[in-house]
């Protein structure tokens, strides 16, 4: 049963998260490929400064190339303050943007001395407003990713996604890390348990996912509506195919005759990076691909036996055809890929 805007804008149980250096327009569309015919997801952007937006010049660099709008854009915005958040909403839903999220978990520095990111997690008051205001400016539907908190502190979490949830938000995103942890030690879905039960609206769980079971365990565990993945996106995006959910019911499933062998799986990540190299060069200026594609080998190549050799390799080249002759030449040998590696940065 459809019962909510997340279910008419996401029947699918999963979707990629906003990276910065990752969630960009190339390797959103590469991962598209994987998405079962007619089913469709929301696809972030990475955070976009809101004091940048309005301003901005579309489809101009690879953080703001939108082409693909019409597949369900929700693009984060990161900032604090009601006039460039308002002038950014109105941009990028001119821009075919189907939601907005709004980004309360970017725990570097510099976000944490200009008051946005987690450091919105300090004070529920003003949190609250910047959705409130986001909401009413907004067409679309306004969503909040964030943390678990400042620090480890369930009691304020819970007072936290209440007043986001009262101020208007469609739905939120949990990564229930806290801000000191960063990407260090695990994500504790415990606190996802409970943010799901004290919640009308939907909520979304993100951290530590690297395969369709440990999503199918998860929404198991804890409840959650769907299941945001980041870093194993970018090296095993056909996950995509093998969790199900039903849209009228909502049953998940697992689809056994998608799952690869390991040796299948390491094939298939070598085609997956010769898309992103096709597609990024095919898009973006010449400038703009090498150190991205880097960017993206450095994530993706841990599941990937011998993936430090492949990502060395990567490393000084610049023309496409030097990255495709390389992807082409390496995934020639009989490799495969582990389940889990160790989740680092
Ligand atoms: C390189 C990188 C950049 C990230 N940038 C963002 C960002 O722009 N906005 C955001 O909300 N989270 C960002 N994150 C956090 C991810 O969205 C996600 O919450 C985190 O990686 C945990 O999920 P995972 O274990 O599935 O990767 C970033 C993570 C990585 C690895």
């Amino acid at each position: 049963m459809v019962n909510s805007v997340l279910d008419r804008l996401m029947p699918a149980p999963l979707c990629l998260a906003p990276m910065v250096g990752l969630t960009h327009f190339a390797v959103r569309s590469a991962i598209q490929e994987y998405l079962p015919e007619g089913v469709t997801t929301l696809w972030p952007t990475e955070m976009l400064n809101s004091r940048r937006v309005p301003r901005e010049e579309m489809n101009d660099r690879p953080e703001t190339f939108m082409l693909d709008a019409r597949h369900g854009l929700c693009p984060q915005l990161l900032g604090n303050e009601e006039l460039p958040i308002r002038d950014s909403i109105a941009k990028l839903e001119s821009w075919g943007a189907c939601a907005i999220d709004i980004n309360m978990g970017c725990p570097v520095q510099k976000a944490l001395s200009h008051n946005y990111g987690v450091a919105l997690m300090g004070d529920i008051d003003y949190a609250a407003r910047v959705t409130e205001f986001a909401v009413r400016h907004a067409k679309v539907p306004v969503s909040v990713k964030m943390r678990a908190g400042l620090q480890k502190d369930e009691e304020f979490l819970v007072r936290f996604v209440k007043a986001i949830e009262d101020a208007g938000a469609s739905w939120i995103t949990l990564h229930p890390r806290s801000a000191e942890q960063k990407r260090r030690g695990r994500a504790d879905h415990s606190q996802v348990r409970r943010v799901v039960s004290e919640l009308r609206i939907p909520v979304i769980a993100n951290g530590d996912v690297q395969t369709a079971q440990d999503a199918f365990d998860l929404m198991g565990q804890t409840a959650c509506a769907r299941v945001m993945v980041g870093r194993a996106f970018v090296a095993r995006p056909w996950i995509l195919r093998e969790l199900r959910r039903d849209p009228m019911t909502g049953q998940l499933s697992l689809d056994s005759s998608e799952r690869l062998s390991a040796q299948q799986e390491a094939r298939e990540y070598g085609r997956f990076v010769r898309r992103v190299i096709e597609i990024s060069y095919d898009t973006y200026r010449p400038e703009d691909v090498a150190r991205r594609l880097r960017f993206f080998v450095y994530h993706g190549h841990r599941w990937l036996d011998f993936g430090h050799a492949f990502y060395a390799a990567m490393s000084g080249l610049k023309e496409k055809q030097a990255f495709l002759d390389c992807t082409e030449q390496f995934f020639l040998q009989p490799l495969s890929m582990q389940s889990h590696t160790q989740l680092r940065g």
